[in-house]
């Protein structure tokens, strides 16, 4: 474990002086207010725009009838581009979903773009729209006809194997739509000098959208630039660049005035992405003792008619534990919504919940407590491969999290444990999440007085990117951390991945080490080399540089600043670039055209994971059936800890989110018109801190020498993995009811 070093950027944050994408100040900006669709399917027949240009203030309204083919058809992130869509608003009369962009107003002031919004009346020819998994004009495919490389993983003869298991599960079990409801809003804004293009927004990736705002205004990539420090929430959805971008840029070139955007709380639900619901049918074939002999899989998930979106789940799922028979399949139900997006762990989140409650049934079936269940079918190579896994601790994070939480006192029949008006249930899961890595490139300076400046354009999502890349250069330079600048969210800067995939840390730390490397080595070759001094000819010891000196062998050391001045410079500035294990040799080039290629997870030769179990206690009330949690036992294992405090908040949010999304999130919809409802924050549940009074977060210690050179794992997306199945399966051993489809709620359990 690394120490637990507060956040570098927290005092800025909590005294409101971190400057977050609409924060930056811009010369005599004019304010855009976005018009969006009634109907869902259907084309523009007319508009009326009389009564918006009337409002005092409004300089210009953009619609399809004056923008056209000014943007250039995106290419989308799914099929190696950076869009969230193809589809472009404002290129036609063309009605692809309800909520899309059909015209932006832009005015001196907010106040007065808003009204104008308002007043646009826009004339429809609607058609019937397909909402979602079951309506009418649905189009179903299999993943792989939608998108060619999509491998549905398999091994042995699973249906054989069904037929001959003398324990079947065979269960439906569903997830709904969520959208990711960050606290920042989605905003832009787009300043032109000459050709050149500064865009202010909050991102998960700059350089991909540096290299889409090129492409979709086909102008060059190095007259874009992207400023994004701080990111007020994403999960997902600001990591493909949505078509707002683009337009807002034509709205500041056409005025040649700066243009800023804040779409509404309401819009971000349809200009964005979303977690699209999902459905599946598992199927488990077992031994009387527990082993596993069989699953089968297959999925549904929502997608729009445009894109090749799908997240293809049992892509984590059927590596997980030891079956010797796999059968899955993944198709993609085409309706007339937006493209979905990635959302906190997008396949693992309803694909784990279908898999862990399918494996609770399991247990019940057999009268076998279910975490041993998970022990019996526990494995240390990919069942599907059998490449073996980097490391893997999921039975002690079982361990651990069984010990914090008395579940030794469980096993008792389900509905049997009462607590006065209250059934009590405790339910367990498994959290998981692929080690993904990506190629990255850092520039790090160190002068002689120890200030050290980190230059990468890495993301800091509120996750502690900051602080834990400049724990990295702190304890490879031996220094304190305070004396490390760590420059983030900005395209000028290095090249580094998308923040997706929770590969962050694992990627930029590697980097940052290898820059801070090469600092360490021209400094160590000046002080052996010089013509006196303690190192003279003698071989520095292979440990970090401590306490602002470079240490030799037998004691002997040397301070930074006599090495600078052996080496007769006042600072060093190293470039590195890292490619991960299993990464092609041409991924840099690709990562500054902003390419969101990442490796890890099941690869040929090996398998990255990182692992969890969360252990929940749910209470029912027998006369309203009101739900509570009124604690959670989370254990994980993610390889080397670079800052235990981060990371423990990132497993205490991944499990109150993990709570929300199975007994509060849901996106509902109005299945007859394909538009959502709850499009704000007061109707969209989510859980406040009376829903969540004891969230307990271990840290299991682990080592893992190969999955990357400093033996990290991301983390940010393993915590809410899992537990809606946990909580699914603790309402079950409360009531012996079980429910498959989340959120689970009051009127399922009266
Ligand atoms: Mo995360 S959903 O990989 O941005």
């Amino acid at each position: 474990m690394g120490r637990p070093e507060p956040r570098v950027d927290g005092r800025l944050k909590v005294t409101g002086n971190a400057r977050y994408a609409s924060d930056f100040p811009v010369a005599n900006p004019a304010h855009a207010c976005l018009v969006t669709s009634a109907i869902a399917k259907g084309r523009i027949v007319s508009f009326d725009l009389d009564d918006a240009r009337a409002v005092p203030g409004v300089l210009d309204i953009l619609t399809h009838e004056t923008v056209g083919n000014e943007v250039h058809e995106p290419k989308f992130f799914g099929s190696g581009g950076t869009a969230s869509t193809i589809h472009r608003p404002l290129s036609s009369a063309q009605i692809s979903h309800a909520g899309q962009i059909v015209a932006i107003v832009v005015a001196d002031t907010y106040e007065a773009a808003r009204e104008a919004a308002y007043r646009v009346r826009v004339t429809y020819e609607e058609e019937d729209a397909a909402t979602t998994l079951d309506s009418d004009g649905v189009e179903t495919l299999p993943a792989t006809k939608v998108r060619k490389e999509h491998k549905n993983p398999r091994v042995g003869d699973a249906a054989a194997a069904l037929r001959a298991a003398p324990v079947t599960i065979d269960a439906v079990y569903e997830t709904p739509t969520q959208h990711h409801n960050a606290i920042e809003l989605y905003a832009t804004t787009c300043v032109w000098s000459g050709e050149q293009l500064t865009v202010y927004e909050p991102s998960q990736f700059v350089h991909a959208l540096k290299h889409a705002m090129a492409e979709q205004l086909g102008i060059d990539a190095e007259d874009v630039r992207v400023i994004s420090p701080y990111v007020g929430g994403a999960f997902g959805s600001k990591a493909a660049v949505t078509p707002r971008t683009a337009l807002v840029a034509i709205a500041a070139r056409r005025l040649n005035r700066p243009v800023k955007l804040v779409a509404t709380r309401a819009q971000g639900f349809t200009i964005a992405t979303y977690r699209a619901e999902t459905r599946h049918r598992v199927r488990l074939g077992a031994q009387r003792d527990g082993k596993l002999t069989a699953y089968v899989h297959e999925g549904w998930e929502a997608t729009s008619r445009l894109d090749d979106y799908l997240v293809g789940g049992t892509e984590t799922t059927a590596h997980i534990y030891d079956v010797p028979n796999v059968s899955t399949r993944v198709n993609v139900v085409r309706t007339d919504r937006a493209t979905p997006g990635f959302m906190r762990s997008p396949p693992e989140v309803p694909y784990v919940f279908a898999l862990e409650t399918a494996l609770d049934e399991l247990a019940e079936a057999l009268d076998m407590d279910p975490i041993e269940l998970r022990r019996i079918n526990d494995t240390r190579n990919d069942p599907i491969t059998g490449a073996p896994y980097t490391s893997r601790s999921l039975m002690a994070c079982y361990d651990e999290a069984s010990r914090a939480f008395g579940w030794r006192r469980r096993n008792l029949p389900p509905g049997s444990m009462r607590d006065g008006d209250w059934l009590v249930g405790w339910g367990c899961a498994t959290a998981v999440y692929p080690t993904f890595m990506g190629a990255a490139t850092a520039r790090v300076r160190l002068a002689r007085n120890g200030a050290t400046r980190v230059e990468i354009a890495a993301h800091d999502l509120g996750t502690g990117a900051y602080t834990a890349i400049a724990q990295t250069a702190a304890e490879r330079l031996g220094l304190p951390v305070a004396a490390v600048e760590v420059l983030l969210g900005d395209s000028a800067l290095p090249a580094a991945p998308v923040a997706g995939g929770s590969n962050t840390t694992a990627s930029c730390c590697n980097v940052v080490a290898k820059a801070c490397d090469g600092i360490r080595r021209r400094l160590v070759r000046a002080a052996m080399r010089a013509d006196r001094g303690p190192l003279r000819g003698r071989k520095p010891s292979s440990v970090n540089f401590v306490d602002r000196h470079i240490p030799g062998e037998d004691g002997a050391k040397v301070s930074l600043a006599d090495a600078f001045d052996m080496l007769g410079a006042p600072m060093i500035e190293e470039y590195a670039h890292w490619l991960p294990h299993g990464m092609e040799p041409d991924a840099l080039k690709k990562l500054h055209l902003g390419s969101a290629a990442l490796t890890g997870g099941a690869m040929e030769d090996r398998i990255a994971a990182a692992f969890g179990a969360e252990l929940v206690e749910l209470r029912v009330n027998v006369y309203t059936g009101e739900l509570r949690v009124p604690r959670i036992v989370g254990a994980f294992a993610a390889g080397r800890i670079v800052n235990p405090r981060t990371a423990h908040s990132q497993y205490v949010g991944g499990m109150i989110w993990g709570i929300a999304s199975a007994l509060h999130e849901q996106t509902e919809l109005d299945r007859r018109v394909a538009r959502y409802v709850n499009t704000d924050l007061a109707e969209y549940l989510i859980p406040v801190n009376a829903d969540v009074p004891d969230v307990q977060a271990i840290l299991v210690s682990e080592e893992d020498r190969l999955v990357n050179p400093l033996g990290i794992k991301g983390l940010g997306e393993l915590a809410n993995v899992g537990t809606a199945a946990a909580l699914g399966n603790a309402l079950y051993h409360a009531t012996g009811r079980r429910i498959r489809k989340l959120p689970l709620r009051i009127e399922d359990v009266l």
